[in-house]
């Protein structure tokens, strides 16, 4: 059978359309001219003189109203997303992991879609109403492209409210277990692709971790927002101790697992408010070899990033007031809001405040299977700096 392309129309105004020229996929309700403003789905966009400018994903009910997938007018079926998600894979090729990001959305060229890889397992994502509308193709996709033992859609993101989409976790083909063992750099873990945060792991971190490991002293370390163990689990391979901390009890019973099933016993398990701790450790004049800060996004919206700032830097003065000279510390912030040199002057603002003089050892973002595009901000969400405490 063969598949015609979109037989539907929106037509875009020049701002429209000189967005997708400049290089980003999304076009906002503002600019829109004529649109259907029925089922969501792919649609052919034309400027008002009827030129052709590509195929979209539409969502009628959200601001951003059009998400580019092509320039051209081939049928956008099973086999087209099977393509694109198999040369998203190929560019993953050589990681040292079996749990990986295979499709970063807009990163890879496929808006609102997001596919990790867990061992033989899929997890993904439908983040638009556009995308959603085209699930089973989506699905067969995956299933061509990567041939997993299963597919689970983790669709319980908050942003699909955006688009009048429900929050659901469902299971779209094969079997996922509950838990399932994975590689990093050597280090296994158990990630819960049903309930875990995210699909299961923060998987933007991994070189991040190897980064960290690299550098850690052979003293004491302190993991703080430690989720199931991430960072810890790396850090224990090189440190005397390590104290991981987290406010999720949950993923502390995974961490400890994690520990067991890489047979390391130097972690002790904390459930605790991290602020209220820094500030215990603070008083009592503690100090550690290693420290890394990976707290939850403090700024969801632009309107918070006052107060969110606020947060990162009572965090980050305390934990440069426990580093041990020579010590370092591995701090960063997973807030979009919060941009590189605005996360870069609060750190100067707290190594003041703390009276610590701090060396820059590296600057870093997510790993290379989260590619971060110059034209699309929305992309790079995760900067971290790596820090030495000179004195
Ligand atoms: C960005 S995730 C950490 C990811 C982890 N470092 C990794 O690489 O897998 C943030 C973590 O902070 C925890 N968290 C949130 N608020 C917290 C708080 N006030 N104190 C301690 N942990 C907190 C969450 O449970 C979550 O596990």
């Amino acid at each position: 059978m063969t598949t015609i392309a979109a037989s539907r129309t929106v037509v875009v105004s020049a701002r429209g359309g000189a967005r997708w020229q400049a290089g980003h996929p999304w076009i906002y309700r503002t600019d829109i001219y004529d649109e259907p403003r029925d089922e969501p789905g792919i649609v052919a966009v034309t400027d008002r003189r009827s030129r052709h400018l590509g195929q979209a994903l539409y969502s009628p009910r959200s601001e951003i109203r059009l998400r580019l997938l092509t320039r051209g007018r081939e049928p956008v079926n099973a086999g087209w997303w099977g393509e694109r998600i198999a040369a998203a894979a190929g560019r993953r090729a050589g990681l040292a992991a079996t749990a990986f990001r295979v499709v970063h959305a807009e990163g890879d060229g496929l808006p609102s879609l997001v596919v990790d890889r867990y061992g033989p397992y899929v997890v993904a994502q439908l983040l638009s109403a556009g995308v959603e509308q085209r699930r089973d193709d989506v699905v067969a996709g995956i299933r061509s492209a990567l041939a997993p033992a299963g597919v689970l859609l983790r669709n319980d993101v908050a942003i699909r409210r955006h688009e009048g989409l429900p929050l659901e976790v469902t299971l779209a083909s094969g079997e996922v277990p509950e838990v399932v063992e994975v590689m990093e750099d050597g280090v296994k873990y158990l990630a819960a692709p049903w309930t875990g945060q995210k699909t299961g792991a923060f998987l933007d971190q991994r070189e991040n971790r190897r980064l960290v490991a690299a550098h850690a002293g052979a003293g004491s370390a302190l993991d703080l927002f430690t989720y199931h163990g991430s960072f810890a689990l790396h850090l224990a391979r090189r440190a005397a101790t390590v104290t991981a901390v987290d406010s999720s009890g949950d993923a502390l019973a995974r961490g400890a697992d994690n520990a067991a099933l890489n047979g390391l016993t130097n972690i002790t398990w904390r459930e605790a408010n991290a602020f209220d701790l820094l500030r215990e450790l603070d008083r009592r004049d503690e100090s550690f070899d290693t420290i890394v800060l990976d707290p939850p996004a403090f700024a969801k919206t632009k309107e918070s990033v006052p107060r969110a700032l606020a947060g990162y830097k009572e965090i980050n003065l305390r934990a440069m007031r426990l580093l041990a000279p020579g010590g370092v510390l591995f701090t960063c912030s997973c807030s979009y809001h919060v941009g590189r040199a605005v996360f870069g002057a609060m750190l100067v603002d707290a190594a003041r405040d703390a009276g610590r003089r701090l060396e820059l050892l590296a600057q870093s973002g997510a790993g290379r299977d989260h590619p971060e595009l110059l034209n699309v901000p929305e992309t790079g969400y995760l900067k971290g700096a790596l820090l030495r405490a000179v004195d």
